[in-house]
């Protein structure tokens, strides 16, 4: 099988890591990609939300597959495109990918699904977002409809800030707030069946403790040993096969990974979010200890081939990842800054070091490109194994001025 991923971070640094161990996938490429996906598959510059483009390149590679990684492209019709010209591709089309790109879509479907969610009333003005909040009371929720690079929600305590913030975006969902700890479950669908992954945890604050503002994500780990039994059936009987079963009944058949982002509150499973991809960091820690060949998995999506009572093998024990951060991410991340260091927290004993946001500069040294530089998974026969693996590899790399939580499953970890 040949397969070309696209993408550049370090959920595709972790897809192509998985597909390369592979015994079934005879050629790897990414598009663009980054230096860590270029030691194990080939690179191709090109702009992945141009559908033309991909397919092109698609076709002169011959590839089998296509994995979309982020949902930019998605959203944009790449998956579309690649379908069209008869190559089979893992991610949703177009109009599937709403579930992502817009809030209120997603509520729809939720809706006529009768999926569990906070919630919510769609705001266009200033007079209905105050009204909204009120009905909901503090904390207040709001969130751009709009995909916005997880920068879209303000959760706060403060009406003033969330009436702002709400006039910054114009069309916004404001929701009831949802207690209780998150959990991130991916479910791989090919429009008819849905098969789950293993749950993780996102910690989505940029410091210790939650503190600071929310990120792209700063750390993940998997398994949940807190989590109640029966929770992933509970998941998919009551969130993914019907969310799955909506879309394939409105003909916008789900193919893909259908990431579901819930709270488990005081009053039940609920969903936070839908997302119409794979989850980073979470997917860095989850494909680390999958066991199941990935190529043919994402493939049987492709095709339509998944059978829902499908068994994933897994690898025991637990994974962990640790995101080094630029200099002022989520801010304004400083880029150009020469990474070292790597070799050695590679040679950490069970501890691999994913690129995200990396490049070479003009002489050939690795240099940091974006806000979350490095994803570095560490695993062992239980969290604190994997938590102790990754933090020594961390404490490897140098960055100047780079941050990172010191406290990534620290409280899974101690039961
Ligand atoms: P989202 O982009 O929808 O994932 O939201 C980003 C983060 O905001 C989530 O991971 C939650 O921590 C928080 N959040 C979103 N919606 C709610 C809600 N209804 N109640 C509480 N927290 C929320
Ligand atoms: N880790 C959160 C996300 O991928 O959206």
């Amino acid at each position: 099988m040949r397969v070309l991923v696209l993408g550049s971070g370090g959920r595709e640094h972790a897809l192509a890591r998985a597909l390369h161990r592979d015994p079934a996938v005879t050629a790897l490429h990414c598009a663009p990609g980054n230096p860590g996906t270029a030691e194990i598959a080939a690179n191709h510059a090109i702009d992945m939300l141009n559908p033309t483009g991909v397919v092109e390149l698609a076709q002169r590679l011959t590839v089998d597959l296509v994995v979309v990684g982020p949902e930019a492209p998605l959203v944009a019709g790449v998956a579309d495109a690649v379908r069209e010209a008869g190559i089979a591709c893992f991610g949703p089309d177009k109009a599937a990918a709403r579930i992502e790109g817009s809030k209120a879509f997603a509520k729809e479907i939720m809706e006529a699904a009768g999926v569990p969610t906070a919630r919510a009333r769609v705001c266009e003005s200033a007079a209905e977002a105050e009204a909204a909040l009120a009905e909901f009371g503090a904390p207040y929720v709001v969130k751009d409809d709009g995909l916005a690079a997880g920068k879209g929600v303000v959760v706060t305590e403060d009406m003033a800030e969330a009436l702002s913030h709400a006039a910054a975006c114009g069309r916004v969902v404001i929701e009831e707030y949802l207690d209780g700890p998150e959990v991130s479950l991916f479910a791989l669908c090919d429009g008819q069946d849905a098969v789950p992954l293993v749950p993780a945890q996102d910690f989505k604050r940029a410091y210790d403790g939650g503190a600071g503002p929310n990120t792209g994500g700063m750390g993940a780990y998997t398994p949940l040993p807190w989590a109640p039994p029966g929770l992933v059936d509970e998941i998919m009987e009551t969130v993914v096969r019907p969310t799955v079963n909506e879309l394939r009944r409105r003909e916008t058949p789900y193919v893909g990974v259908l990431y579901a982002g819930l709270a488990l509150t005081s009053r039940g499973v609920r969903v936070i979010e839908f997302n119409a991809r794979f989850g980073d960091p979470e997917t860095q820690v989850v494909l680390d200890r999958l066991a199941t060949p990935l190529g043919g998995l994402l493939q049987a999506c492709a095709l339509g081939g998944l059978a829902a009572d499908q068994e994933l093998s897994w690898h025991l024990g637990a994974a962990v990842t640790v995101v080094v951060a630029a200099e002022n991410y989520p801010a304004s991340p400083a880029k150009g800054d020469v990474i070292t260091g790597l070799d050695e927290a590679n040679a950490v004993q069970d501890a691999h070091v994913l690129h995200a946001g990396t490049a070479l500069d003009g002489d050939g040294r690795l240099v940091s490109a974006g806000g979350r530089v490095l994803s570095v998974v560490g695993s062992g026969a239980d969290l604190a194994a994997a938590r102790a693996a990754a933090y020594e590899a961390v404490d490897k790399i140098r960055l100047r001025g780079s941050h990172h939580r010191g406290d990534i499953a620290l409280d899974a970890a101690k039961g």
